[in-house]
């Protein structure tokens, strides 16, 4: 296994052999570099979607959404189940932050491209939050953010209905902390277009802080953008980062296959306990 790195601070190309990827041979290496590197990319894989479960089995417990672990990404309803939702992608998020634990990682590999746009941006928030002065890092420590579907939904859908609300809000929704403290010592910020609001805070000055971090952790030293080949198979840690498609036309036939999996790390550990009110 070689690897290349593409910043110094996000973002490795792995180059390696098709059969140990596949057989987990190098998966303890992997899972490690995807915490220090935030996003892998391996190139033009053209993996089948049993051989993308394969390799999601090496290094984790892959989600099933309806009777599959690998789902369509596609803004064609016809396409994909969740198509009226994929327009959110095109706002930094964490997957899953609206759940008591978030995924662990997702992958994506690519079976179709837009014309124009449709790159995605992997950020990461370990290296943002390590590089906050410690007054800041001080006051962060304690907030708890509100993440629900409406905050991601309420961007792609300005002129919502009452009855939107009521469908959002029929889904799951979180209060996580703004800093997440991990098991291995690094921590990072839980941010994105999922979160709603700071608790106990204005909606004027909670509404800046949230703009402030994100001005701040999506500062281009922090981002990888992937820009794609068909087959590239694309793995980040979702623990650790935001991430976002960039725009594509809304009748692009842009096609991907996208597996993610099941978190193994409660975000409130070695944090106050908080009750999902
Ligand atoms: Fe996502």
């Amino acid at each position: 296994m070689k690897t290349i790195d593409m910043k110094s601070l996000v973002g490795t190309e792995v180059v390696i052999d098709r059969d140990d990827f596949l057989s987990g041979k190098y998966s303890k290496e992997i899972e490690h570099l995807l915490v220090e590197r935030s996003a892998l990319v391996f190139r033009e894989m053209h993996l089948t979607k049993e051989e993308q479960l394969q390799f999601a089995a090496t290094i984790g417990s892959p989600i099933a959404f309806g009777d599959s672990a690998v789902s369509n990404i596609s803004l064609d309803p016809e396409v994909s189940t969740s198509a009226e939702y994929t327009r959110g992608a095109f706002y930094w998020h964490i997957d899953g932050a609206n759940d008591a634990v978030p995924a662990k990682a997702t992958m994506l590999t690519a079976k179709k491209l837009s014309d124009e746009g449709g790159d995605t941006l992997i950020c990461n928030t370990y290296a943002a939050y390590a590089d906050l002065p410690e007054d800041e890092k001080a006051r962060l420590d304690g907030l708890m953010v509100r993440h629900a579907l409406e905050a991601t939904q309420r961007m792609v859908r300005p002129d919502y209905s009452a009855k939107d609300l009521e469908i959002w809000r029929s889904r799951s929704s979180q209060t996580h902390p703004l800093v997440w403290h991990h098991k291995h010592g690094g921590s990072s910020l839980l941010i994105g277009g999922t979160a709603l609001y700071v608790h106990d805070m204005s909606f004027e000055d909670s509404s800046m802080l949230l703009a402030r971090l994100m001005d701040y952790a999506t500062q281009e030293k922090y981002v990888y953008r992937h820009k794609w080949t068909v087959g590239d198979f694309l793995l980040w840690d979702n623990t650790g980062t935001i991430h976002r498609a960039d725009f594509y036309p809304l009748d692009s036939d842009r096609l991907m296959h996208r597996t993610t999996l099941h978190g193994e790390e409660p975000v409130t550990v070695g944090r106050m306990a908080v009750s999902n009110a």
